[in-house]
């Protein structure tokens, strides 16, 4: 939440500026601004609402001339989204920009309050500017050292000093921050896409350390100042992949990258037809002792280990619990050091999930995470990680991560079950090989793409809506549902259909449509039966389900057929027409799809 950035560099800063920060705005998009050295003082622009916004204030205001700066785009925490709460923060002397949350802000502005200083803004980081400006002694270094020791909570810290023009000193502990090292120009900002058409080298900044980034040369120092030498990181992403490609919206892009981000993410991890984990040291031997397994995660990929607890329980005959990151870090769970947890990011920053993740550790148990984004907190701190190949994901409503977490997840399913001697090594290569068929089945699923428009058109008026399935079409159909609360506005549950009876169905009227998930034979009859019900008191029914689903005519109003596959990996697809559903109803009522209003994709706050 937030997105950083600063620059040191030949080119023009407010232009590299901007650039860079639209490159975060999925991070938030409250507010945005800069700080750029201009004739050797700090000038500052910023403004409430989008970067378009602070373009155009630029645009009257005149644009800031250096070559040296920060910059800032804000998803708000302390203080409303307006003009004086947005970043950077600080005096003539010093400017910073920050994400992430000062926990003792109240009683640093008592302290500074009583040291004369009155504040603006209703924001802790504004508390963070007047220490810096407190202790400022005409050693950036020794006065950030001294600050750090003081101030509690998450940062990712970009500061200016006008007595140093050309230097953006730069600090983080538990939000993210790399160093772009380009030729004769070096960049900080919260997350590598932001600087990939300038440079692919970045350094991975540590808790607390502190960069001095100057146009040619970074040094960096521990909390001791200390000098730390530090590992060059090369980006694998490339620049197009964060760009719209011809798409109206990185999510309807990012729906289409499906088939080629489950290959890229199956294929290295499939050796002779058999699942390999060698890459984390996850062996046979080492899986088949575990005694419990724990997923946790947040939203969608918390969505995407129920699938797999489904899955693996079904298959492994393991007992799995899924928990929400924010729930498992407050209620005391049983866990031992015979227990696996399994951590599911996207980001590898989700607050919450880290937390779990340090949690497990404490408790002894082995930690695996599935992440998207290499290098970041979750990845690293994790016992092993496999990365899921999904590329960057822009759209704040996660579509292709939540398809290769999923893919993983069946991985592991497969060789737990295999381990555990559940199955055999036969019917393990089958579903291997059952994985291998699904970016082609994707291809042919992502057909169902003006179906699901027509049924976008049907909805879209609604109020409120519910998505209802068993098993792992109850898994389905929870994710359906945050797809399209979340881009639509328009509200929406997720119920275990055999569950309607015991008191939801009494929301039911005409006013309510359904959307059905049935992709699982076994119980196929059971859900046609509550659909049957619905239907019965008035419901529009829209029924995503597998092609050889055979329903009456008259128990469903509109159909979205998928390919048939192997009733446990159906969910792979059926993923699908529920984003697109999404997706298009958001379209048809105006939204901003990719930026949906109070969202961030990185949250990175409690
Ligand atoms: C929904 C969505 C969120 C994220 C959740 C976890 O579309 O994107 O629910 O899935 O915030 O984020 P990560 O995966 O980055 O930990």
């Amino acid at each position: 939440m937030c997105g950083i950035v600063g620059y040191c560099g030949p080119k023009d800063a407010t232009d590299v500026l901007l650039d860079t920060l639209a490159k975060l705005e999925y991070r938030g998009y409250d507010s945005a601004g800069i700080a750029v050295f201009e004739n050797n003082k700090i000038r500052v622009e910023k403004s409430q609402g989008k970067l378009s916004c602070l373009i155009e204030k630029i645009k009257t205001d005149g644009k800031p001339t250096g070559h040296c700066g920060i910059g800032h785009t804000r998803w708000a925490t302390h203080g409303e989204p307006s003009d004086i709460n947005s970043h950077p923060h600080g005096n003539k002397r010093v400017s910073i920009v920050h994400n992430g949350i000062i926990e003792n802000y109240k009683q640093l502005k008592e302290f500074l309050s009583g040291q004369g200083y009155a504040f603006e803004s209703q924001t802790d980081t504004e508390a963070v500017a007047k220490l810096l400006d407190y202790y400022y002694d005409g050693d950036p270094l020794e006065t950030i050292a001294r600050v750090l020791g003081e101030i509690e909570g998450s940062y990712a810290l970009g500061i200016v000093f006008r007595d140093f023009p050309g230097r953006v000193y730069s600090v983080r502990k538990d939000s993210p921050l790399i160093i772009g090292i380009g030729k004769g120009e070096n960049f900080i900002a919260s997350d590598v896409s932001a600087i990939l058409q300038y440079t692919r080298d970045y350094y991975l900044l540590e808790q607390d350390e502190i960069a001095c980034v100057e146009d040619n040369r970074v040094r960096v120092y521990d909390v001791h100042k200390n000098p730390v030498e530090k590992e060059l990181q090369a980006a694998t992403w490339d620049v197009d992949a964060a760009q719209k490609g011809g798409y109206e919206h990185f999510m309807l892009k990012e729906i289409y990258e499906q088939p080629t981000a489950v290959r890229t993410t199956i294929t290295p991890r499939i050796t002779e037809g058999m699942p390999d984990f060698d890459e984390c040291g996850l062996t046979d031997e080492k899986l088949a002792a575990y005694n419990k397994i724990f997923i946790v995660a947040c939203g969608t990929a918390m969505h995407a280990g129920m699938v797999g607890k489904y899955v693996i329980e079904k298959l492994a005959r393991t007992e799995v619990t899924v928990d929400m990151a924010s729930e498992f870090r407050y209620r005391d769970p049983l866990i031992t050091d015979k227990d696996l947890v399994i951590l599911i990011s996207q980001s590898g920053e989700t607050a919450d999930t880290k937390e779990a993740l340090r949690i497990s550790k404490e408790l002894g148990a082995d930690t695996l995470a599935f992440v998207n984004v290499k290098g970041s907190s979750i990845a690293r701190e994790a016992d092993m990680v496999m990365y899921t190949h999904a590329g960057p994901e822009i759209s704040v409503a996660s579509t292709k991560a939540f398809s290769v977490q999923i893919a993983m997840m069946y991985m592991l399913a497969f060789k737990l079950a295999y381990a555990k001697k559940k199955i055999t090594k036969e019917v393990c290569a089958a579903y291997i090989a059952e994985l291998e068929n699904i970016p082609e089945a994707l291809e042919n699923t992502l057909m169902c793409k003006d179906t699901c428009q027509y049924v976008a058109s049907k909805i879209m008026n609604a109020d409120s809506l519910l998505y209802i399935g068993r098993g792992l079409d109850y898994a389905l159909s929870m994710e359906g549902s945050l797809k399209l609360k979340e881009i639509s506005y328009i509200h929406s549950e997720s119920y275990a259909a055999g569950e309607l009876k015991h008191g939801t169905i009494s929301l039911v009227t005409e006013q309510m449509p359904v959307i059905a998930v049935v992709t699982q034979h076994d119980i196929m009859e059971k859900t046609i039966s509550n659909i049957k019900e619905v239907k019965a008191r008035g419901a529009k029914v829209v029924l995503v389900c597998a092609k050889d689903v055979e329903i009456e005519n008259e128990a469903v109003d509109y159909i979205v057929r998928i390919p048939v596959i192997m009733d446990a990996l159906m969910p792979m697809l059926a993923v699908v027409p529920l984003q697109l559903i999404a997706y298009y109803t958001a379209v048809l009522r105006g939204n901003d799809v990719d930026q949906p209003r109070n969202l961030a994709k990185s949250v990175t706050v409690e």
